[in-house]
């Protein structure tokens, strides 16, 4: 079948990307991995010990990357609405957050060292529809940040620019000591992705 234009875009970029062929030498996943390693290089946010869950985990790129931080020896639970091959010492929770938040009775509230969200949805080709798809996503996952972190926790999560961007910030220093903007490198610099870096939760609710 012959390709649209923008398919052939797509593949042209996707051949030329650094950040995919290292992916594939090194087995991971998916390129996102590649962000995580850069994110973690800068902030040491994943330690060998800390208790980590990665919420839009598939494929599974950033597990991986938790997974070699702390040499298979800790549990990390990854939650996605897709499925995801299994990863040693990954538990993986099939589901959607919103799903979770309502009914979970498995995990522990107030437990985690490190809430991860890499989640997005697929792009509807409208502008202002993903604008609201994406700001649903990110409030889903500081929900679940502030439910399920640990005292002085820390959260990272991808969202992207926009007009709520300076309302999403100051409303999470509320509840974090430091806050930070940071797009990886390996983010390709046309996507307005950028990634909320929250440290030290400080606004624990036990009720
Ligand atoms: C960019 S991908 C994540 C890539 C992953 N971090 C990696 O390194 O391989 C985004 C993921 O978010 C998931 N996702 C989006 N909305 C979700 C939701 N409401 N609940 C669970 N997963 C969701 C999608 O299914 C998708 O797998």
């Amino acid at each position: 079948m012959k390709k649209t234009n923008s398919q052939n875009i797509w593949l042209s970029r996707q051949k030329k990307d650094i950040f995919i062929k290292l992916s594939k030498v090194k087995g991971y996943r998916s390129r996102a991995a590649y962000k995580l390693l850069d994110i973690n290089k800068k902030f040491k946010i994943i330690k060998k010990k800390s208790k980590v869950i990665d919420l839009g985990a598939s494929p599974g790129g950033w597990t991986q990357v938790i997974a070699e931080i702390q040499n298979n020896k800790n549990e990390i639970i990854a939650i996605d609405k897709k499925p995801m091959d299994p990863i040693e010492n990954c538990r993986f929770i099939y589901n959607d957050i919103s799903n979770f938040l309502k009914c979970d009775e498995t995990l522990q509230r107030n437990y985690f060292d490190v809430v991860l969200s890499d989640m997005a949805a697929n792009s509807s080709g409208h502008r202002f529809t993903d604008q609201i798809n994406a700001e649903k996503i990110y409030y889903l996952a500081k929900k679940f940040a502030l439910k399920y972190l640990a005292a002085k926790g820390n959260f990272i999560c991808k969202f992207f620019r926009n007009s709520l961007e300076k309302t999403i910030v100051q409303e999470i220093k509320k509840s974090f000591n430091i806050v930070k903007i940071y797009k990886p490198n390996s983010s390709r610099k046309s996507s307005k992705e950028i990634y909320l870096i929250a440290i030290g939760f400080n606004n624990l609710h036990k009720d």
